[in-house]
């Protein structure tokens, strides 16, 4: 049973594994990349449809046909920089697909050989191979394009086997023990575009290779140390001169030369007379002295001259005799970089140069000072040197007439526009003035013409308003300076590139998309935008420009300030209209007043709220009042809590009301006709009843006005008011009293009625109970004395 499962299972992970060997065949790439990874075998888990395989730089000293056999579709093998010391070519004989095979840089002593793929690339160079690796079997790779081979014996008889093929570039490196029994020949054999031969790097240049392949177009030849101790260079400059036998030699190349200045300047002879057109030269290191010669520049092919990296170890040099022979050489491009040269003289007569390049050198502003002879140049770069005044560089530009483009970034310059003529040379097209310490005033003198103008990087913190007009300026890069804003077109008509990244523009004018109306691209990302309402058009106006022709956008544009917005991107940044709009903030604001007070009016006119106001403020104020009242003095002389005192009218309102009403809560009243006292004369009663309680009501209604003793009665309560110095009176206005029916003599009442100290009888029910108890607590003190005491009178 136990088998069965497992057999099942195993059928089932053998099916999975064709289904996706099938899903991946479909000529789809597998990059498999173990370099550096201490290998010390190839790794034996590689995926079956593994298409290129990396294990460079590791520790592998084996290579055998189990280790790949079953990568099937191995198209590329990289393993240089490992230890492999011997090669079976038929290792791979089951990898067909195999085109790409770099075993350089490995400890390969010997090869054994078998018909093979069909390789296309094939490098075997520097390895410790004695004979050249070469297998009858190679003649039949009929698409090598790239051989790279490494021996000490280079023997014609081994070259032979490839002597029909036609590869497009091979690479010979010669073994450190090369030379002993050479074969000058051996080369010939070879068909090749591009030959580069390395010779061994620690001996003296003694061979007598001959590098002139007739096949050769692109010669290419490294680790040349030939003229020192007193040798004169002569077999490397006879190699050379076996170049005149290959008329189809263009270009050639020397690295890693270690040579004398006499040597080197033989060796250009040389080169000057042979069918060689680009000649270049890098890292070259010269010793020895000068001697004076002439330098005879008759009848070259060469058209362009590139020195690159060069270490000249001698101290005092006749240097106006060197930059005398390179300013009048009779080629059209030139090239000096990466070399300590000083200065550069003016042409004796009118130069050919087209095209100078002398890139990170030490040149000062005097390079070409008054120079005449330079009317053909067209592209000249002074970049990465010491040059420090603008106004040098533009006095010696007025003379070139042809140049097109200047590069003079990555120098020292300034600008001080004193009584200088703005002298550019009107040719000019392109001017690239970047990374230097140019201000403001740099736009007061620029080329008239120019259409590319590079002041990327310099201390510019604004475009002045008068400045140079320049009406063909299509690009602008201003970017890393001081910028505060965007730039307008007024002078810039026709500018279509704007870059201005990593400035200091924090509100950008809106301006800017009137004013330049050609723009097609604008780069402004990485400012320190401030994201307040003005920035919302801006926004608009970058947003409407298709994304595109912003560069950065959306991610290098973001809010720096003010805090709470930092960091957001400037395309999610939102702003409600209202906050940024006055006319709306206004009209809202107001619109929002008519619609309160419209609400107050309302509630004015239909709930009475005056009224209730009164009753809350009224409340309130007896709250305050009776906390303030001394206790004890209530206590002492109280018995009632209110005298009321009301017409004889109005007597059903007080009993069916005001009665219920308050003495439910135990508040005692003095009715006149309940209290008054017998025996006592009304007018005792009165001021007794007065005396006695801790308020008076007044019930006033129009029948109240008709009765006198009402009116004594108030009189009485309102001096008690003053004696006792607490406003112990309340009126309740029961029904209207209209002013002119008050008695003209009855001016207490009147003054009271103007203050409107009242409280009115609410007509709505619904006001009742806040009515009372409003009066409630009015009134309502702790009595001491429970004693019932009269307070009768009748009217
Ligand atoms: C000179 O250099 C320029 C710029 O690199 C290049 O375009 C031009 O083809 C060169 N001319 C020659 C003759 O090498
Ligand atoms: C100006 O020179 C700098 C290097 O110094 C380079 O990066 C930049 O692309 C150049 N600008 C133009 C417009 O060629």
């Amino acid at each position: 049973m136990i088998k069965i499962n497992s057999i099942i299972f195993y059928v089932i992970i053998v099916l999975g594994l064709i289904l996706i060997n099938i899903r991946l065949s479909g000529g789809s790439e597998l990059i498999i990349k173990r370099p550096r990874a201490n290998l010390t075998h190839v790794p034996k888990d590689l995926p079956l449809t593994t298409t290129t395989l990396d294990l460079s730089q590791n520790n592998i000293s084996e290579l055998q046909t189990s280790d790949i056999l079953s990568l099937s579709k191995l198209r590329a093998l990289v393993m240089s920089y490992n230890r492999l010391r011997y090669l079976d070519i038929g290792v791979f004989k089951f990898n067909t697909e195999l085109e790409y095979l770099d075993l350089s840089h490995n400890e390969l002593r010997v090869i054994s050989c078998h018909p093979t793929a069909n390789f296309k690339h094939l490098d075997l160079s520097f390895n410790a191979f004695d004979a050249l690796p070469i297998c009858k079997e190679f003649g039949n790779m009929s698409q090598l394009k790239f051989l790279g081979l490494s021996g000490s014996q280079v023997q014609s008889a081994s070259v032979q086997p490839i002597a029909r093929l036609n590869i497009t570039e091979v690479l010979l490196v010669l073994g450190d023990t090369y030379g002993e029994r050479e074969d000058p020949q051996c080369l010939q054999h070879i068909n090749t575009g591009a030959l580069h031969v390395v010779f061994p790097e620690k001996r003296e240049f003694r061979f007598t290779l001959d590098v002139s392949v007739s096949t050769v177009n692109s010669l290419e030849l490294s680790n040349i140390k030939c003229g020192l101790e007193n040798s004169n260079c002569s077999y490397f400059l006879s190699a050379l001169l076996k170049l005149r036998k290959s008329p189809g030699l263009s270009s050639l190349t020397l690295n890693n030369i270690k040579t004398t200045w006499n040597s080197f300047l033989d060796i250009l002879q040389s080169v000057w007379h042979a069918p060689v057109k680009y000649f270049s030269i890098s890292n070259m290191t010269l010793q020895g002295q000068v001697e004076f010669r002439n330098f005879n520049y008759s009848g070259t092919s060469l058209k362009a001259l590139s020195i690159h990296q060069v270490v000249s170890e001698v101290y005092s040099l006749p240097q106006r005799y060197i930059y005398g022979i390179f300013s009048n050489m009779n080629i059209q491009n030139f090239t000096v970089s990466g070399t300590r040269m000083l200065h550069m003289l003016c042409p004796l007569k009118v130069s050919p140069f087209l095209y100078l390049d002398f890139t990170d050198n030490l040149l000062t502003d005097m390079v070409f000072e008054d120079c005449r002879n330079l009317i053909k140049l067209k592209t000249l770069s002074l970049q990465k040197n010491q040059l420090k005044k603008l106004e040098n560089i533009i006095l010696m530009s007025a003379e070139m007439k042809s140049l097109q483009k200047l590069d003079i970034s990555q120098n020292f310059l300034q600008y001080s526009e004193k009584e200088n003529l703005c002298s550019w040379t009107e040719s000019l097209l392109v001017l690239n003035l970047s990374s230097n310490m140019l201000a403001d005033c740099v736009f007061k003198c620029l080329p008239p013409k120019v259409k590319v103008l590079d002041l990327h990087n310099n201390r510019i913190m604004s475009i002045p308003k008068e400045i140079t007009y320049l009406q063909a300026l299509q690009e602008l890069n201003v970017a890393s300076n001081s910028l505060v804003d965007l730039p307008g077109c007024g002078a810039f008509g026709s500018l279509s590139v704007l870059v201005i990244e990593h400035n200091s523009v924090s509100h950008p004018s809106v301006d800017f998309f009137q004013s330049c109306q050609k723009i097609r691209s604008l780069a402004a990302g990485n400012n320190p935008f401030r994201c307040t309402c003005e920035l919302r058009e801006f926004i608009k106006n970058i947003g409407h420009v298709s994304g595109e022709v912003v560069e950065g956008w959306p991610n290098s544009y973001r809010c720096d300030s003010p805090e709470g917005a930092k960091g957001t991107p400037l395309q999610d940044f939102r702003m409600s209209p209202l906050s940024c709009d006055i006319v709306l903030l206004i009209v809202t604001i107001g619109a929002t007043l008519l619609v309160l007070v419209a609400i107050m009016a309302f509630l004015w006119l239909y709930f009475d709220l005056p009224w209730y106001l009164r009753m809350v403020c009224q409340w309130t104020q007896t709250r305050h009042r009776a906390r303030n009242i001394p206790e004890e003095e209530l206590q002492r002389k109280l018995q009632f809590h209110a005298f009321v005192s009301y017409s004889r009218h109005d007597s059903t309102w007080v009993k069916n009301e005001l009665l219920p009403n308050l003495e439910k809560d135990g508040i005692r009243v003095c009715l006149h006709e309940r209290n008054f006292i017998p025996g006592k004369s009304i007018m005792e009663n009165i001021i007794h009843s007065i005396e006695k309680s801790y308020k008076s009501i007044f019930v006033l209604s129009p029948h109240f006005i008709q009765s006198e003793w009402c009116h004594y009665e108030l009189y009485f309560a309102h001096h008690n008011l003053f004696h006792e110095g607490s406003d112990n009176l309340i009126l309740i206005l029961l029904e209207p009293i209209p002013q002119y029916s008050i008695p003209s003599n009855y001016h207490k009442l009147k003054s009271l009625m103007a203050q409107r100290t009242y409280l009115e009888w609410p007509m709505e029910n619904s006001k009742h109970r806040l009515f009372w108890a409003n009066l409630r607590a009015t009134i309502n003190v702790k009595l001491v004395s429970q004693a019932e005491t009269t307070c009768h009178i009748q009217r």
